[in-house]
């Protein structure tokens, strides 16, 4: 089996959703003594209450630069400065819907920023050890009623979001073909799990469940995701990075395939046991709304390689799983205050500045 060191690791977009969970992870549990350097730009979905406390936490060990990884000049001075010899690479523009109004955004940051980083790592090839690229099962595009996306199924993306990760992922696996540069790539499905903003959709149920707000269910609600609890993606990525062979691609997933309507209704259940509404059920605020222009049908994963290879394997089921978020968004209300009020980007504004 490979077995990697790294020393200073550049996480990008370390303040979203999963880079955030994927620093506590590493820093709090996982095995890694080196250093992380976490550049992120702070759009709307960098949010530094992600890694409250982790600077103190870790002097010498954690570094922020705020910094959008398309600026050629300032990746390739943080690559010297902090001798980077790792990229575990999360930035990205990640939801779908925005994507389809505005997919400008998606372009700039999923593809020119992947190569801008990939770029900076070629030109240092001789110190640089791993290049791990974060990516969806949404570049094999949708499934029928029957089988899974393997790591060899066609990229048949539907949506500019997953086009702009089809991309980048080709980008990745170029650069290892043409110029030798050491990569690995992973396809995972549907996270879900603390600090995840709330316009996805286990979040914004959960939120709107709450303050009393329909819950939106696009078309006819059977649409299938394949559900896995962030921390078991993390372990999965750090895994990878120790221990992938380079040039591959690992597809992670939970078997855990539901259909929309069913995740709500689950949600709602918990709520009616957890905070028991006065006048009826949760899923009384269940609402049909109109569907998602090319919304794929189902997704589910086959993880085979990743669990024969390095002997991965999910910890959460998704019953466990999404009771443990529920409890965690009504438990952290400050963070829910900060997030629904705009407040961490006020916040943001006073410290490092506007950005475009
Ligand atoms: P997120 O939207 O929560 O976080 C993205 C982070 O990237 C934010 O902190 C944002 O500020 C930062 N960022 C955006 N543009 C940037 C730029 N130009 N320069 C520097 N930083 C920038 O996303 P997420 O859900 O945590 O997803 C992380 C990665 O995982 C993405 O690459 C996504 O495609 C992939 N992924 C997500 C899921 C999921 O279910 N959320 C599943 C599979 C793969
Ligand atoms: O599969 C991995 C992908 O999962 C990641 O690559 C993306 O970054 C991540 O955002 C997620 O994409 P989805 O489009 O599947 O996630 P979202 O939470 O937006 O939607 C999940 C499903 O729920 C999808 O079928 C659309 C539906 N939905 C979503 C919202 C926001 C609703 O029915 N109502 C909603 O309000």
């Amino acid at each position: 089996m490979v077995k990697r060191e790294m020393r200073n690791m550049l996480v990008t977009g370390g303040c979203g959703f999963i880079g955030a969970n994927f620093i506590h992870y590493i820093l709090e549990e996982a095995d890694f003594t080196g250093r992380i350097i976490n550049v992120d730009k702070l759009t709307y979905a960098g949010n530094p209450d992600n890694l409250s406390g982790i600077e103190e936490k870790f002097k010498d060990r954690y570094v922020f630069v705020r910094a959008d990884i398309c600026d050629r000049e300032t990746m390739e001075e943080i690559f010297d400065r902090y001798e980077v010899d790792s990229v575990c690479h999360f930035a990205a523009e990640s939801h779908v819907d925005r994507s389809i109004v505005r997919p400008d955004s998606f372009i700039r940051t999923n593809v020119i920023g992947t190569f801008t980083l990939l770029e900076a790592a070629r030109q240092r090839m001789e110190r640089f050890r791993l290049f791990h690229h974060i990516s969806t099962d949404e570049v094999y595009g949708t499934l029928g009623e029957d089988g899974f996306f393997t790591e060899e199924t066609p990229y048949r993306p539907n949506s500019p979001y997953s086009a702009s990760k089809a991309g980048s992922d080709h980008l990745v696996r170029a650069y290892h073909k043409t110029y030798g540069l050491p990569v690995t790539i992973s396809n995972c499905s549907n996270n879900y799990g603390p600090y995840q903003f709330p316009e996805k959709l286990i979040p914004l149920i959960i939120l709107s469940a709450v303050e009393g707000r329909p819950l939106p269910v696009y078309g006819d609600g059977r649409h299938i995701r394949d559900w896995l609890y962030v921390r078991d993606h993390c372990v999965a990525i750090w895994l990878i990075m120790k221990h992938g062979r380079t040039g591959e691609t690992y597809n992670i997933g939970g078997n855990n395939e539901m259909q929309n309507i069913r995740v709500v209704e689950l949600i709602c259940d918990i709520l009616d046991e957890l905070r028991p509404r006065e006048n009826g059920s949760y899923r009384d605020l269940i609402t049909f709304v109109k569907d998602r222009p090319g919304h794929d049908r189902r997704y589910a994963i086959d993880a085979s390689k990743i669990m024969s290879e390095l002997r991965w394997r999910p910890e959460e089921s998704f019953e466990t799983g999404i009771r443990k978020t529920v409890e965690w968004y009504l438990d952290n209300q400050e963070w829910v205050r900060r997030v629904k009020s705009g407040e961490y980007l006020s916040w943001i504004k006073e410290h490092y500045g506007i950005d475009d």
